[in-house]
């Protein structure tokens, strides 16, 4: 047997990590600045993290959701304090795609519809009613699309208006489109959004799974709007790469034995990452980190020349280059050895390094920045 060739791979293999950086096998080095999709938060093989897996592998890793284990609380506790939503409850599960699926049917258990609405270019994972949800025919089949979901554009209060009424189950959004292409949604709208699922009892989703756990300067970048959603759904960033998502639950949702279930979710590694990432974070200051060096990288690459446009907030990062964006990023990876990440807006280069990237890291990503556009600016 062999590995489901779905996966375009580049020619390298890592074999080693430590905070932004990865060696491979024959010992050359690589600037992590995509963290392995947005994935890690705290640094590859952070001390506190891989010492606080060790012990707990040595004592229980896993057993099944029908016995208590207090590092669920622990860890809802910890979470729900940090993120600024100590009232809410949290279902733990593996994936981002898990937790907006789990957050899709919460909703239908609520108010029993079904009409989903979504956004152009969303993103929102690759199981049932979340594929449904996400703007990419290419990765739906006839078994999905037996969902209900009307797309509209971002940022169209009054399309919104016409479209989200008494009939609509959920509007699910991202905090900042990532995939689509680094696309924030514009505060007003995100209120906007808020007021009609109030009035007319839809649950209003904010996917947080790329956008959340402090990569944007504050915990959720829906907090740059100051609104409240109903649910929240995270994954990504909060294991640090071992695989854990959640959905924080408002007080407004009623618990019920059975309503909603996973083997796998919850378990006392995935805790015991799941903590050690929010320790890590507290005890760093990642958040406020993120912000500042999101800020000043920013503003270094927009003074580049060839640079078209940057967009973002804190290490959530999307940039437009004069040259094609596919030949920038390969140049950076070939000859400088940086990893950035693509997206589903061919002309944008997403940015997402670990939370804790050193000013070494930002000064050695921005010299190969200004060289590979320099020397494309030159050929053309
Ligand atoms: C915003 C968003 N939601 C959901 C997902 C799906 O997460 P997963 O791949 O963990 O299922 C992703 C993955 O890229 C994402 O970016």
């Amino acid at each position: 047997m062999k590995p489901f060739d779905v996966y375009p791979l580049f020619d390298i293999e890592p074999v080693k990590a430590a905070g932004s950086w990865l060696w491979d096998k024959s010992g050359n080095k690589y600037l992590d600045f995509y963290g392995g999709h947005a994935v890690i938060s705290v640094g590859h093989a952070h001390p506190h993290y891989t010492a606080r897996l060790k012990s707990q592998l040595e004592k229980i890793s896993f057993y099944s959701n029908a016995v208590q284990n207090s590092l669920q609380e622990e860890l809802a506790e910890k979470l729900g304090r940090f993120s600024g939503y100590p009232d809410y409850s949290l279902f733990l599960c593996n994936s981002g795609a898990e937790a907006n699926e789990n957050a899709l049917k919460l909703a239908s258990f609520r108010n029993g519809r079904k009409k989903i609405i979504a956004f152009g270019n969303s993103f929102h994972g690759r199981t049932s009613a979340a594929v449904a949800a996400t703007h990419d025919p290419s990765i739906t089949t006839s078994i999905n699309r037996q969902h209900e979901v009307k797309f509209l554009p971002f940022d169209d209060e009054a399309l919104a208006a016409m479209n989200i009424g008494s009939d609509v189950c959920a509007v699910i959004i991202e905090g900042i489109q990532g995939v689509g292409g680094i696309r924030e949604p514009a505060a007003t709208f995100l209120k906007k959004l808020r007021e009609l699922c109030d009035r007319h009892q839809a649950v209003l989703i904010l996917d947080e799974v790329q956008s959340g756990y402090g990569r944007t300067g504050k915990f959720f970048a829906h907090q740059f709007a100051e609104i409240g959603p109903d649910l929240i759904t995270v994954a990504k960033g909060m294991g640090n790469g071992f695989p854990i998502g959640g959905v924080l639950i408002s007080p407004a949702f009623e618990a019920k034995h059975g309503l909603l279930g996973t083997t796998f979710g919850g378990n006392h590694l995935a805790c015991a990452a799941g903590l050690a990432v929010l320790e890590i974070m507290e005890k760093e200051k990642l958040v406020e980190h993120a912000q500042q060096t999101g800020e000043t990288l920013m503003e270094k690459i927009r003074s580049i020349d060839g640079i078209k446009e940057v967009r973002g907030k804190g290490l959530m990062i999307g940039l437009e280059t004069e040259a094609p964006a596919a030949l920038v990023r390969k140049t950076l990876l070939e000859k400088y050895r940086i990893f950035t990440g693509s997206s589903g807006d061919k002309k944008t280069i997403r940015l997402l390094p670990p939370l804790n990237t050193g000013k070494t890291e930002v000064d050695y990503f921005l010299s190969a920045l200004s060289a590979v556009t320099a020397s494309q600016l030159i050929q053309k």
